[in-house]
């Protein structure tokens, strides 16, 4: 198939300050665009706190429908002080992933030159592996429900939920990225296979039936999530791929990180790999709302999400050219990633890295 070269991006700049750090991300997107010849077109979706406060209505009923047009969704973040915790959580980024079938949550992590990590004596040689994250399935499935609500004799179940289906291709996923990326070429799963039996026995033997029958080069580890919190901070360095369940990668990532420097720096994507999927692209950090409109907040992470969003729609070179001007500016421009400590502003920071970048 011939690479596309005009890509329609949907974004959804959300709340507090994600509207600032997309901005930038944007910035980056169309200078890489115009250097590596395809174009991109943009499109707003105002979904987000202010609008469910203005309106009532979370999201749209047709808002999957329309997003489902487009080559991918650019998010900046979900959350806002006035709204109930949970609602805007649920109801949109939740509701998307769902919806629009986005069945992995995709998170790189990879400490780049010139951040600081608080983990003692590890450098950017001993920290660079990917979390892949099934992302539809598990206790995020909604299965439950309370009763007594409120009294002594309150009763509340929240069931996790996985099929062989939404295992097999997540570990299918897992496998490939695996193979491609062509590092160590090792696929760790991260499970719970000495207490959630029926679960993590269902995952560990896919993934060895899978490997044994078409990944005879990927070398396959398995580690308890709790051992895994622990590996993260003792030896980061023995991950290549590691492959989890929704909220196990849910914990497990904002530990990774953090070593990779922190919210500032964390990209992630929810990615539909089936043929004609939509993948939505997002910093992990929260909405930041302290800092909204003083220009202050690190768009790196934005930026990075820009990144994986190229790697995804095939623009390999272009999300390389992005990579590396990141790299450039934590290793030599700014003097942390802290919002406010950069030395640099949210716009100033984008400016570098657009202009690295091409
Ligand atoms: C994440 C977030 C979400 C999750 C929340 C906001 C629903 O923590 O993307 O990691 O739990 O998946
Ligand atoms: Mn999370």
């Amino acid at each position: 198939m011939a690479q596309k070269t005009s890509y329609d991006i949907a974004v959804l700049g959300g709340d507090g300050t994600g509207p600032e750090v997309v901005r930038e991300g944007i910035k980056v997107l169309k200078a890489v665009a115009d250097k590596f010849n395809f174009s991109l077109n943009f499109s707003d979706f105002d979904f987000g706190g202010d609008r469910y406060l203005r309106t009532g209505e979370v999201l749209p009923n047709n808002a999957s429908d329309e997003l489902r047009k487009f080559d991918a969704i650019f998010l900046g973040a979900i959350g806002h002080p006035d709204v109930q915790p949970g609602i805007l959580e649920k109801g949109i980024l939740l509701r998307l992933r769902f919806e629009l079938d986005q069945y992995i949550n995709l998170r790189p992590v990879k400490l780049y030159p010139g951040v600081e990590t608080p983990i003692k004596d590890k450098g950017p040689e001993d920290i660079d592996f990917v979390v892949i994250r099934e992302n539809t399935q598990d206790a995020y499935c909604g299965m439950g429900g309370a009763m007594h609500v409120g009294t002594p004799q309150e009763v509340a179940t929240q069931t996790a939920v996985y099929t062989r289906f939404g295992v097999d291709r997540a570990l299918k996923y897992a496998f490939e990225y695996t193979r491609k990326r062509n590092k160590r070429k090792q696929l760790t799963l991260c499970g719970k296979t000495n207490v959630l039996t029926y679960i993590y026995g269902l995952w560990e033997r896919a993934f060895h039936e899978m490997g044994d029958r078409d990944y005879a080069d990927i070398k396959r580890e398995y580690t308890h999530v709790d051992a895994t919190t622990m590996w993260f901070v003792k030896n980061p360095e023995w991950f290549d791929v590691i492959v989890t369940g929704n909220l196990f990668g849910d914990i497990i990532t904002d530990l990774g990180a953090m070593i990779q420097g922190g919210m500032g720096i964390a990209a992630g994507g929810n990615i539909n790999p089936d043929p004609g999927g939509v993948s939505m692209f997002e910093p992990i950090g929260g909405s930041a709302p302290k800092y909204t409109g003083k220009n202050v907040i690190n768009p790196l992470a934005a930026i990075g999400a820009a990144q994986l969003m190229l790697e995804t729609l095939g623009q390999d070179e272009a999300a390389k050219a992005i990579e590396n001007a990141i790299m450039e500016v934590t290793a030599n421009k700014l003097k942390s990633l802290a919002a406010g400590r950069m030395g640099f502003t949210t716009s100033e920071v984008g400016d570098m890295v657009a202009s690295l970048a091409v």
